[in-house]
């Protein structure tokens, strides 16, 4: 695995712990994957009619994927765990890595359980501090539908800014939804944070 990706990190805030997927925690992901805000939100699925048919059992498709995330090279996927439960609720994940141009993508979502308690913006800024200041990457992008307010919310609140916008690059129930695209640098994070990080 490459030095910059390696080893996966465990990252302890106040509220959460990011930590590596583990197999157990494949059941409890296949429940939020088939969460009807997650599906509609992270674009899962175009229709109403796709969420009543989401299966909350593990597939061994989603089973294979937790079970590698741990040893996937360039890229970071790491569990929410809700110190208040000690449960899983959520992922946060840097993937899209270009080395090239020293980018990822940064993509979230978090079960019912985990949402509107400070969860999903604590888990942001850790894993973007770690993107930032130990795997030293230059920049973090990101899409997000237009008619997800409270994620677009979140994504300002850590330091995120609006950088484009794909007019009605998706579409949901057949009505169309603008595509925003965010991003952040590294210069932009140090400023933010207020800490030294590398580029
Ligand atoms: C987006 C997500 C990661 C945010 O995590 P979270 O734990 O729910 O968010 P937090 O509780 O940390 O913060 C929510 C913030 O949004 C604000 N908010 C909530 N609803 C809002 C709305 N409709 N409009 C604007 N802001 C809103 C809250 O007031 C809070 O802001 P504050 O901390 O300044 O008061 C999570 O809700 C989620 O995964 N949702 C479903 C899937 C999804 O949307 N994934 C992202 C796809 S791009």
């Amino acid at each position: 695995m490459s030095s910059r990706w390696a080893p996966k990190p465990t990252l302890e805030g106040d509220l959460v712990v990011l930590r590596p997927f583990d197999v157990a925690d494949v059941d409890v992901m296949a429940r939020i994957l088939a969460d009807p805000e997650v599906l509609r939100l992270t674009g899962s699925v175009t229709s109403t009619e796709e969420i009543h048919r989401a299966s909350p059992l593990a597939d061994d498709r989603t089973r294979e994927w937790y079970a590698s995330r741990a040893q996937v090279d360039g890229r970071l996927d790491l569990a929410v765990v809700d110190r208040a439960s000690d449960t899983v609720v959520g992922e946060v994940v840097l993937n899209e890595f270009d080395p090239s141009s020293n980018s990822a993508n940064f993509r979230t979502l978090m079960g019912p359980e985990g949402r509107g308690r400070g969860l999903g913006t604590e888990a942001a800024r850790l894993i973007l501090g770690h993107g930032f200041e130990v795997i030293g990457l230059h920049r973090i992008g990101l899409d997000v539908f237009a008619f997800n307010p409270r994620a677009r919310h979140v994504y300002a609140t850590v330091g995120f800014v609006v950088e484009g916008v794909k007019r009605d690059a998706f579409a949901f129930d057949g009505e169309y939804v603008d595509e925003i695209w965010m991003s952040i640098l590294a210069d932009e994070w140090r400023q933010h944070h207020g800490r030294p990080g590398t580029d």
